[in-house]
Parts: structure tokens; sequence; C-alpha cells
């Protein structure tokens, strides 16, 4: 147990120093190029729309109006897609505990998504204001390094980070399947170091708790597998893919060791990838043509191998156990 723990907390500290390394060379060359200026990502984004790949072969940009979903809209990530949203006139709908954003086309839904009721009641308030469906889902929202939290027998990561945000878009499936649409899950380059074996799928499965590490890490594991096995007679009209957004110091670091947190919010912070791109590139990811269902992507390339690390008959039972939960909530 102990070794499991300590191993967890060394490879997601490697896969993370990796990851930031590639992430800045691959930054520094799309900067030159001016693939990362906001003008050029929003232009691509809207050209994407005019292949009629959304929305029922109807470009959003002809449709009378387009809606996008995101969970954690006030984060340092999710402020910037809503911010860009909005730019790109959206009627956002945000979901989450605070907002900061003030426009006419963005509506919150005040909700702590550890919180059951709040849910419940998010989804009926979200049925009745957008019965028309969406176009974009982001579910942004996510913990990460958390103490030890129970919320009604549930480990706070796998609450928050994964069950939660699979309820919602299950209890929102008659407004999702009305239209076209596509369902982004922002996981994170650390499910590689996320692991399972039959013998975890017991009753304490959602409760087990090593270190903050181990349950973020398998969170993000399973918002994986979610994607990757879906049932897409249950959702006939989404594509869903998860996304790990790049290495972006900010406040999802609080939880930390003080060194880390120094080194990333402090010093990493000047030379990593920032909000603003990390969001402009989930933008240009959810508007490809060529986007596969299922697949999991890490900083836009197809790193679905992540998640086929785990066995396919694993995958089912872990995707059932994982709605079995939501169907109990
Ligand atoms: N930043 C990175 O390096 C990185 C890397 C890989 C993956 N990711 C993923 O990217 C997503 C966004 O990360 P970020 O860097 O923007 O982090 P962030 O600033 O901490 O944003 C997370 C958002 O989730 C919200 N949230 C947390 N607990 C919630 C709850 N119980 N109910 C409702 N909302 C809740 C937060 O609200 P409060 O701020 O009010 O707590 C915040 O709005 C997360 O899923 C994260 O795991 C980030």
């Amino acid at each position: 147990m102990f070794l499991d723990g300590l191993s967890t907390v060394i490879s997601v500290y490697l896969i993370a120093i990796i990851c930031t390394l590639i992430e800045l060379w691959r930054d520094f060359w799309d900067r030159r190029e001016g693939k990362l200026d906001e003008g050029y990502i929003l232009k691509t984004f809207k050209a994407r729309e005019s292949l009629k790949n959304i929305n029922n072969g109807i470009s959003l940009g002809e449709s009378s109006y387009k809606t996008a979903l995101i969970t954690g809209g006030d984060g340092n990530i999710g402020k910037e897609l809503s911010n860009l949203l909005l730019k790109l006139n959206f009627k956002v709908c945000s979901i989450g505990l605070h907002n900061s954003i003030n426009s006419k086309n963005l509506f919150f839904f005040e909700t702590d998504l550890s919180d059951e009721e709040q849910l419940k009641n998010t989804v009926r308030n979200v049925k009745r204001e957008f019965s028309n469906g969406f176009d974009l889902v982001f579910l942004n929202a996510g913990v990460m390094l958390h103490p030890y939290k129970i919320c009604k027998e549930h480990e706070l990561h796998f609450k928050v980070n994964l069950l939660s945000q699979v309820f919602l878009i299950n209890n929102l499936r008659s407004i999702l399947n009305i239209k076209e649409n596509r369902i982004l899950f922002i996981s994170s380059t650390t499910s590689r170091a996320g692991f399972f074996n039959e013998n975890d799928i017991n009753k304490e499965f959602w409760k087990r708790y090593l270190n903050g590490y181990k349950s973020y890490a398998d969170s993000k594991m399973l918002v994986n597998i979610f994607v990757d096995q879906v049932d897409k007679e249950l959702f006939p009209k989404s594509i869903f893919i998860s996304n790990h957004p790049g290495i972006i110091p900010g406040p999802l670091y609080r939880h930390t060791n003080g060194l880390f947190r120094f080194a990333i919010n402090h010093v990493l912070k000047y030379i990593a990838r920032d909000s603003h791109t990390g969001a402009l590139k989930l933008l240009e990811l959810v508007s490809r043509d060529d986007l596969r269902s299922g697949a999991y992507y890490e900083d836009g390339v197809d790193a679905s191998y992540v998640t086929e690390s785990v066995s396919i008959k694993l995958r089912k039972k872990l995707y059932d156990k994982i709605m079995k939960e939501v169907e109990a909530y």
C-alpha cells in the first residue's frame, strides 16, 4: 500500500515534468507560427463550424443561437474558456461554486458538485432554461490533491472530478439528445499514474484513498474510461472526448506541498502554458473535424493508448460501476 502510494507520487511528478517540457517545446514553435494567437484560433473555430460538423448539418454560425455548458467556469481555465465562448456569441450555462463574469449571455447555476441535492436542483433548472440542448459541453470542474474527504459515500476526487459530472450529463440526456453536440471531459496526463485491478472493484471502491495524488490520478483515469466506454445508444448525438489541457500553474495546485506549490505558481508560472492558451487549445480541439469519439487526447494529440493500458474487460466493469453509482444518486 505504502509503496503503491509512493510510486504514484513519484510518477505524477515525473509525468508532469516531462509534459511541461514537451508543452514548452510545442508552444514555442506554435507561438512563432502564430498558431496560439487568439485571433487565429477563433477564426479557425468559426471556419470549422462552417464545415457543418456540429449541429446536425447546420453550421453554428447559421443557427439562431449556440449554447455551451461548462462546469467550474470560474476556475483558472474555465473562466478563460467561458470568456472565449462569449466572444464567439455562445449562450453559456455555467455550473459551479462561484461566478465572476458579468454577461447577459452567461447563466450561472451555483452548485457544489459534491452535494447531490444541489446537483439535482441544478439539473432541473438547466433543463428548463436550456430546453433546446447544447452544442458544446466542457466538464472542467476539478479538485486535486485534496485531503481525505468523504461526501455521502464517495471520496471527494471521485465525487467532483467524475461521478457528479457523469450524473450531470446522464440526467441532461433528454436535452443532449436533441441535437448534435460535443462533450469534452477535461482529464489530465496524470491519469497515466492511475491504475486498477479486478480486486479493487469492491464495496469500498469509491471511498479508497492512498493519498491525494493517487485519488486524483485514479479519478482522471476513470474519466478517460467513461469516455472510452460510454454507451452510444444513450447519447446518439454526442461525440465524447477527454483531454489533458496542459500543465497550467494556478489555484488547482493549492494543496500541493509548499515547495512544489512555490515552484509551480511562482517560478513555472513565468514559463509554462497559461490558462488563456490552455482554453484556446481546448476550443481548437473541440472544433476539429477529425475528432474520434471515445478518444483521450493529450494536449490535442490522440493518446488513447493510456486508457487502453487498462484491459477492455476491466474498462467495461469500471464503466458499469460508474453508471450504477450515478444511477443510485
Ligand atoms: N492546471 C493544470 O495544470 C491542469 C492539468 C491537467 C488537468 N487539469 C484539469 O483542468 C481542469 C481545470 O483546472 P484549473 O487549472 O482551471 O483549476 P481550478 O482553477 O482549480 O479550476 C477548477 C474549477 O473547479 C471548481 N470546483 C472545484 N470543486 C468544486 C465543487 N465541489 N463544485 C463545483 N465546482 C468545483 C473550482 O471552483 P473554485 O475555484 O471555487 O474552488 C474551479 O472553478 C480541472 O479538471 C483539472 O483537473 C488542469
